[in-house]
């Protein structure tokens, strides 16, 4: 009989000579390895080395073996095969409606925001603009737990899938999703804290990106030729929206260049993202006013 232990290093060696692209949650073959086997055995992830001396159960073999066809030559990703994904720490369901939760603002938010969010109390309003599956604003709402939090998105598939987070975080009491279009719903100077991840891909990048992206929405990646123009639009929007003292945190990972480019002016400051990644920037209310007021937005 397999144990866990030979299962493994074979699904590994699966997905090494399938050369799959890690990119969505998952940071090795080895580690989509370790989700798969314990998606298709129902355990879940908090599990201790001795698991890997115990027979794989056979009844879960021919689950395994259909996943990992859909992973090597289906190229899903881990998140969607398995429906549900992982970001700081927190559990969140993840299917086709929506982008795989993956953005490093999760890691900055779990640290309050530490040095960026300094008035003394909390903030109180928050919005995760361009939620996809809610994840950012429901840990959001978990970091500031007397905060009352909005999710909204332009796709009501992706708003459908932050519902079912919100009701799995049960959090509906304070944790409401609307659609719209970007900021343009919120009453001027009502927000404290505007959260972003905006669809930054340009168009050219989009097709050199691995098969793995086909499956998320493209609505989710695509935006204009540079990749820029929603994020100008959201500091144009959050410059009115946020209430003094507050601030957006945005992020426009490789994109960052085409906006110092487009916006020379304008003096982003590139955060530390002590998980990795690139291209989030924090700023303040007064700021966005000052740079809107100036004419350089
Ligand atoms: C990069 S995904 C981010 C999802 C989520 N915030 C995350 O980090 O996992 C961008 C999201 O923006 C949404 N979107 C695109 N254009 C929009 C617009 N004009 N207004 C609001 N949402 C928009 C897409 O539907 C998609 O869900």
């Amino acid at each position: 009989m397999e144990t866990f232990r030979t299962k493994l290093g074979q699904v590994e060696r699966l997905l090494l000579d399938a050369n799959v692209f890690c990119g969505h949650g998952y940071l090795s073959p080895h580690d989509e390895a370790v989700a798969l086997l314990l998606g298709a055995a129902g355990l879940g992830p908090d599990q201790d080395q001795s698991l890997l001396g115990l027979p794989f159960p056979p009844e879960a073999v021919a689950q395994l073996d259909s996943w990992v066809k859909e992973r090597c030559v289906g190229r899903k990703p881990i998140a969607y095969i398995l429906g549900e994904a992982y970001l700081g720490g927190c559990r969140f369901l993840s299917d086709e409606r929506a982008l795989i939760p993956r953005s490093p603002i999760a890691h900055l938010l779990l640290d309050e925001l530490s040095s960026w969010w300094t008035a003394d109390l909390p903030p109180g309003t928050i919005v995760e603009v361009c939620c996809g599956g809610g994840n950012l604003g429901i840990l959001a709402a978990q970091v500031f737990p007397e905060a009352q939090v909005w999710l909204a998105d332009l796709d009501g598939s992706a708003l459908s899938l932050a519902l079912d987070n919100v009701a799995l975080h049960r959090l509906s009491s304070r944790v409401g999703c609307y659609r719209g279009d970007l900021l343009g719903a919120i009453a001027p100077e009502s927000i404290d804290l505007i959260i972003a991840n905006p669809p930054y891909v340009s168009a050219q990048e989009m097709e050199a990106l691995p098969p793995e992206y086909g499956h998320e929405p493209a609505v989710a990646l695509l935006a204009d030729e540079d990749g820029t123009r929603l994020a100008r639009h959201l500091m144009q929007q959050a410059a009115k929206t946020l209430r003094p003292g507050g601030l957006m945190v945005l992020e426009v990972g490789e994109t960052m260049w085409e906006m110092e480019a487009r916006f020379p002016k304008v003096p982003f400051l590139w955060l530390d993202l002590p998980h990795g990644g690139d291209g989030v920037t924090a700023m303040r209310a007064q700021e966005l006013r000052d740079w809107s007021a100036a004419g350089i937005l």
